[in-house]
């Protein structure tokens, strides 16, 4: 398996390598590892890290420490729809475990696995950022916020439609 930005990515990460200054590549890090995993299907291959850290020309480890720390990167494949459930303290007293089982129970599937058919994941994370509005699941880019059962429910009932 190798991995190669497309000629638009290419682009793109040439366009946020120049933001840096000379010597300090090591701070594209991050986003060249969200782009290679966009390109890659939503998960980070080693392949795709290796990719972005000779890039960079930085030692590969640094790839794998970041990708390793940050629960932004996923390390396998997930599902079409990443359902990332907060569980940090704000949203765990605002219902995120209740929250969290409806997910589970819904999909027939616990934190960390994939549906069957590939559509859904789900992750359990720390603090999104946005605690004033817990409970929070963010499905992918997009952030569902002061969440309740009931609304969840509907939440995935509406993205298996959409399937
Ligand atoms: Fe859930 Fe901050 S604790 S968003």
């Amino acid at each position: 398996m190798t991995f190669q930005f497309t000629p638009e990515n290419m682009k793109e990460a040439k366009a946020i390598i120049a933001k840096y200054p000379k010597g300090r590549q090591l701070s594209a890090l991050i986003p060249l590892l969200d782009l290679a995993q966009r390109q890659n299907g939503n998960w980070l291959s080693e392949e795709a890290m290796n990719y972005a850290a000779d890039m960079l020309q930085v030692p590969r480890i640094r790839a794998y420490e970041a990708a390793t720390f940050y629960t932004m990167f996923n390390l396998k494949p997930v599902g079409k729809h990443l359902l990332q459930v907060c569980t940090s303290i704000p949203c765990g007293m605002c219902g995120a475990a209740q929250v969290l089982k409806t997910c589970k129970d819904r999909l027939g599937i616990n934190a960390g696995e994939t549906t069957k058919d590939g559509l859904f994941s789900i992750v359990e994370v720390e603090c999104l950022g946005a605690c004033i509005h817990a409970p929070v699941v963010a499905i992918n880019d997009d952030y569902n916020e002061k969440l309740s059962s009931k609304k969840m429910t509907a939440i995935i009932d509406k993205l298996e439609k959409e399937c």
